[in-house]
């Protein structure tokens, strides 16, 4: 069975349109064909006798309703008697697909006998699968399932005290998810309550298979808002499921993931390059702004990085339409939005590996699509800016022009910047010169010999702008006393 959102329709303020949505939604998803792991979604149905717990749920009745829209019903019984008051056997008739008692009630072993007996029997009159959870609230042990596991097909973890929905994420919720599935590598692990964008991970890193999700979805106002959500935790769902095959050492050190280093605050989830471009490649044409925003801004640098290479991929294809038809008002429109959430989010890209991509991919085009003046005003906005990352990606943006054999402007950027102190921006502007050098040698060697007559320029710039200069052009630049 795939991993599943199971959506808690308890609070939605019309159920009959919720779950239309719903339908629709899921009906895109699969129609995306997205070739990446997806989830599933269920319905999970919020059952409450207002004794068990004090509020009334939903009534078992829209199980048929939901049935209807072929979706895998999933019944949650917050009710102290589930035999007694024919909530069992209510949700049985009405087709559940499964059904989750709670360890707290009274009785529970007998109930519990009596579930597994009735599934066999469904099994063998209808062979009807009916899957048998059982519901742990926040303060309940994990351990007291220890002698019922070998009988039961799901745990449902209670991330709230169940009764409403609408609460916050219980955190302890994530070692006891931790400590169960070292325990217990192969039962279905549901969590339920204060589920959303922001709690979402942290599960599927702990091989939760099932997500309870209500209020985030139900507080969405439209089809549009609720689909984007959709989305969001389904392309989530595919990078956190990706291997950590990142060398997270080398990351660290290069990266400075470090007390007092330039990346200190980040947080590496060691998800190499190529998968994670891999990942956007999947999912960037199916990712709005509002989506990407949630990435971009990330505390993950994965998750960062995944937006901005959906970015680049997205700049890429507007860009060719928009050369290829001055016409296309649309996506002139969407690139244009592009560059803009770019700019709006500059402080997020914030490593060198992130400047390195977005400089020469997004900036870049955005440069190429405005007059001379213009260009110059937005380049000289990028450098003269005092956030570090912004200044190495207006230097590396000119990488773009000098693959595309134009010069003149890198070379002027470069002579802004020469003497910079900063190390960062030494390698970058080095980086430049070394791509142009590689265009017009002989135009390199002149212009960095000159610039050491005036003033000795920096070393690290100068090793990299040098490194594919053969003895004869160092020498001459030697010449001027000073060391290559
Ligand atoms: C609470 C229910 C949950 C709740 C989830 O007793 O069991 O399913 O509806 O809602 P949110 O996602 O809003 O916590
Ligand atoms: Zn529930």
């Amino acid at each position: 069975m795939k991993d599943s959102i199971a959506v808690s329709i308890l609070d939605a303020k019309d159920i009959k349109e919720f779950l239309n949505n719903l339908e629709k939604i899921y009906n895109n998803i699969n129609e995306l064909n997205v070739k990446a792991k997806t989830l599933d979604s269920i319905i999970h149905f919020d059952i409450m006798d207002n004794k068990f717990v004090p509020n009334t749920g939903i009534d078992l009745k829209y199980i048929k309703e939901v049935k209807k829209l072929d979706f895998y019903t999933d019944v949650h019984l917050m009710v102290s008697n589930p035999i007694k008051d024919g909530y069992i056997e209510k949700a049985i008739k009405y087709g559940a697909d499964s059904i989750t008692i709670h360890y707290e009630i009274e009785n529970f072993d007998e109930i519990l006998k009596y579930l597994i007996k009735r599934k066999k029997e469904i099994k063998q009159k209808e062979n009807r699968e009916i899957s048998i959870g059982v519901a742990l609230k926040p303060k309940t042990k994990n351990n007291v399932l220890k002698k019922y596991i070998s009988k039961i097909d799901k745990v449902l973890f209670m991330s709230v005290e169940p009764g409403f929905g609408g609460q916050s994420y219980i955190k302890e919720t994530n070692d006891k998810l931790t400590f169960f599935r070292n325990e217990n590598k192969k039962i279905i692990l549901q969590v339920d309550g204060g589920v959303n964008a922001d709690t979402f991970s942290e599960l599927i890193r702990r091989e939760v298979n099932s997500f309870v999700i209500g209020s985030y979805f139900t507080s969405s106002s439209n089809y549009n808002e609720l689909s984007d959500k959709f989305l969001l935790l389904n392309s989530m769902y595919t990078i956190e499921k990706t291997p950590r095959r990142a060398n997270l050492k080398l990351d660290t050190s290069t990266l400075q993931v470090v007390p007092g280093g330039y990346g200190e605050h980040d947080i590496l989830l060691g998800i190499n390059v190529p998968d994670i471009r891999k990942c956007a490649m999947v999912w960037y044409k199916f990712l709005n702004n509002n989506i990407l925003e949630f990435f971009i801004t990330s505390k993950y640098h994965d998750y960062r990085r995944f937006a901005i290479f959906c970015l680049i991929n997205k700049v890429s294809v507007l860009y060719k339409k928009v050369i290829n038809n001055k016409k296309d008002k649309i996506s002139q429109k969407e690139l244009k939005e592009l560059f803009k959430f770019f700019e709006n989010n500059l402080k997020s890209v914030n490593n060198w590996d992130l400047t390195d991509v977005a400089g020469p991919n997004i900036l870049a085009y955005n440069l190429y699509l405005l007059n001379e003046k213009q260009r110059k005003k937005k380049v000289y906005k990028y450098l003269n800016n005092k956030n570090i990352w912004i200044k190495r990606v207006g230097i590396v943006s000119m990488l773009n022009f000098v693959r595309n054999g134009n010069i003149k402007l890198p070379l002027e950027i470069c002579e802004y910047v020469l003497y910079d102190e900063f190390h960062l921006f030494q390698k970058a502007t080095g980086w430049v010169l070394r791509e142009i050098y590689k265009k017009e040698p002989e135009t390199i060697v002149n212009f960095l010999t000159n610039k050491n007559k005036n003033k000795k320029l920096p070393t690290i710039l100068l090793s990299y702008a040098c490194e594919k200069m053969t003895n004869q052009e160092k020498d001459k630049i030697r010449k001027e006393g000073i060391e290559v």
